[in-house]
């Protein structure tokens, strides 16, 4: 009698693998890792093997692979194409040798082949005297799909075989793998994101998916290659071993897999697995183990095969790259500059050799994107063998109880709002003084073109903040001498000087102040804008975000992020005790003082090193206007190369004309380094 519970678990196993079935062959889109479906597949063998009553002849245990999909031909395989056992372990691949040898009765070491398992998709393909006449894919081994249009597209596809080393076989059946580059995998995933369709979960899927198409133009488009690794029927020449195979296809121009190699006994090919799977991370295709064949086809012949696999090859498989893991909290991070990154908590689960249990989920858009909530199942995976990420959820294992993110409202190391600028993926903290930027913060606040604090350097602002003595930038300016003195590497005479270098640079300049503060999206030159444009900063802190937009160069972006920066009390109280300290700054320069100031400029023509938007920037900010027909307001005329009518307009009214050259030596009188 089989348990009632064992018979549940098994029924539940029938009907997931059927699904994951149908999903990975049918639908080329397999909603979980292999290695989860190897584990289902290999608890279902473990019941049925202990209750043989429990096999069904529908049982996913009974049938190895899909019917092909109706749309293509089905084609017989005239030799069949078999599918490798696996191991996962050395105990596993010891124990394979054992029975080779056992088997052959044979003390002696066995000769192996070693060679890559590609992740990819197997396909056949006839060559008759030479010209392809026939590409299928292995579909469950006996028959398959004819993409014969397809393969024509891969250019690393021969459509006639070289004949120019060896006499042309009657028919050669090559063998192999076909396999989307990872390079091709990001740059095709890339382009379906930006057109709004579903990414493939990796190289293989994408693989399978591109040659498995109705219309051959879409698999020219996508980046294809192939290694082949044997035959099936050949007539017209003959083999003694496999490695002669791997050294005769590329002979006719198939190509094989360059890290083949015999090993001598199975040691040999222990450490033929080491050193490819450190190889692994930095080949352009994914792999995912080794294959090991009986060299000698004779052997071959006499192992024979059980159950469509031969008993003289085995597949060792790396540690899987993708698995299935459940997502147990979002929390979110803040960065050095104040972005929020939401944070995946997951149940720590081994991929690729290392526990992961985080990943990073970028931004709002990538959640919603891919529709994650906290509880989901998700396949995580390391991509490019390092960084732990998402890569699907797993929406047929989603419970009812699972909930959606909602994005924190304020940062949750210092508590300011947090704001999404319009047109931005991230949303970020706007505090002045947030713990999680404050290094960052603090050295851009001293850099040279913001405050110009010299020789407050990274090791003295990290030993600064760890040491609570600065928690923001008011700080700076009260700090004592026997403060920095005991700081590492310092000493009297260079936390004088430090000290010196902070007095000094409270007389500034409010563009170079506004810049300091660090806002979001303002840089140096929107901090001269605004300075410019308001004069002091009691008026910029009070206007609001319509006439911030009014000012030329100020968009709504940027004027949101002013209005929310000086609207957090925590900031405006660091601007007041910033002043307080003794920061100040001399009014920006009226117009009427501006060197400038009277003078109406028209441009015409090109100039060599400046656009004219550039040219006219520069003058209006020397108190210039600028118009862009000549009149008779107009007072100078700057005529570069092919100047044209305002030219002529202007030497008819008598108005002055620089050439670019006398321009470029006025404005550089008045701007220094700025052209
Ligand atoms: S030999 C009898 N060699 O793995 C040997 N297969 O599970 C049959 N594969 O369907 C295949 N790289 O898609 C062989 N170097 C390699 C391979 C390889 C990848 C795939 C192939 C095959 C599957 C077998």
């Amino acid at each position: 009698m089989v348990p009632e519970s064992i018979r549940k678990e098994a029924e539940r196993l029938r009907e997931a693998l059927h699904y994951h079935n149908y999903r990975y062959y049918v639908l080329d889109d397999p909603e979980i890792p292999d290695a989860e479906y190897d584990r289902m597949m290999r608890r279902l063998l473990e019941l049925e093997a202990q209750y043989p009553e429990l096999v069904t002849p529908d049982s996913p245990s009974q049938r190895v692979g899909a019917p092909p999909m109706e749309a293509f031909e089905t084609v017989r395989h005239d030799l069949p194409m078999l599918s490798l056992a696996n191991g996962f372990d050395e105990g596993e691949i010891r124990e394979f040798d054992r029975r080779v040898r056992r088997m052959l009765k044979m003390d002696a070491v066995i000769e192996y082949v070693g060679e890559p398992k590609m992740d990819g998709l197997a396909i056949e393909i006839r060559y008759e005297n030479g010209l392809l006449t026939r590409g299928a894919t292995r579909g469950d081994g006996l028959t398959g799909e004819d993409v014969t249009a397809n393969i024509r597209t891969i250019g690393a596809i021969p459509l006639r075989l070289r004949g120019d080393e060896l006499p042309m076989p009657r028919r050669l059946d090559a063998r192999g793998e076909i396999f989307m580059p990872i390079e091709g995998f990001k740059k095709l995933n890339e382009q379906r994101r930006k057109e709004g369709q579903p990414e493939f979960s990796n190289p293989r899927n994408a693989a399978a998916g591109s040659l498995r198409q109705l219309d051959s133009r879409i698999t020219a488009s996508r980046p294809l290659d192939i290694y082949f690794y044997g035959v099936g029927v050949v007539d017209g020449l003959s083999f003694e071993t496999h490695w002669e195979i791997l050294k005769t296809l590329p002979k006719f121009g198939l190509k094989t897999n360059p890290h083949a190699r015999i090993c001598r006994g199975i040691e040999e090919a222990l450490t033929y697995y080491r050193e490819m799977l450190k190889l692994r991370e930095e080949l352009p295709y994914e792999m995912d183990g080794i294959v090991l064949k009986v060299n000698s086809l004779a052997l071959q012949r006499e192992l024979g095969e059980v159950s469509r696999s031969p008993r003289w090859a085995i597949a060792y498989k790396f540690p899987a790259s993708q698995e299935m893991t459940q997502i147990l909290d979002i929390i979110v991070q803040v960065g050095r500059t104040g972005v929020l990154t939401p944070v995946a908590v997951m149940r720590p689960v081994e991929v690729e050799g290392a526990v992961v249990s985080r990943a990073t989920l970028h931004n709002a858009d990538e959640i919603e994107r891919k529709d994650i909530r906290i509880g989901d199942w998700v396949i995580v995976q390391r991509a490019g063998g390092v960084i732990p990420e998402v890569v699907q959820v797993v929406t047929s294992k989603r419970g009812p109880d699972v909930r959606p993110f909602k994005f924190p409202e304020t940062c949750p190391v210092c508590g300011s709002p947090v704001v999404r600028l319009p047109g931005e993926a991230s949303h970020r903290c706007m505090g002045i003084s947030c713990p999680a930027q404050l290094k960052a913060k603090i050295r851009h606040f001293a850099s040279k073109r913001a405050m110009d604090i010299d020789g407050l350097g990274q090791k003295l602002v990290e030993q600064l903040v760890d040491k609570g003595l600065v928690k923001d930038f008011a700080d700076l300016y009260h700090l004592r001498l026997e403060e920095i003195a005991n700081l590492e590497r310092m000493g009297e005479k260079s936390a004088q000087n430090l000290l010196d270098e902070i007095e000094k640079s409270k007389q500034t300049t409010l563009p170079r102040f506004l810049y300091a503060l660090g806002i979001p999206l303002v840089g140096e030159h929107l901090a001269q804008v605004v300075a410019e444009h308001f004069g002091g900063l009691e008026a910029l802190m009070a206007a609001d975000e319509e006439s911030l937009t009014e000012i030329n160069e100020i968009g709504p972006q940027v004027a949101r992020s002013l209005r929310t920066f000086f609207d957090n009390p925590q900031n405006r109280e660091v601007i007041r005790r910033l002043r307080e300290a003794g920061v100040r700054w001399t009014p920006p320069k009226k117009t009427e003082d501006l060197p400038l100031a009277g003078e109406v400029f028209v441009f015409t023509g090109a100039l060599p090193d400046m656009t004219r938007d550039e040219a006219k920037a520069i003058v209006e900010r020397l108190g210039a206007q600028t118009a862009n027909q000549v009149s008779k307001k107009t007072t100078c005329v700057v005529a570069g190369e092919k100047a044209g009518s305002k030219l002529e307009k202007a030497k008819a009214l008598g108005i002055k004309i620089l050439t670019p050259e006398a321009f470029l030596s006025i404005i550089r009188k008045y701007t220094g380094e700025q052209t």
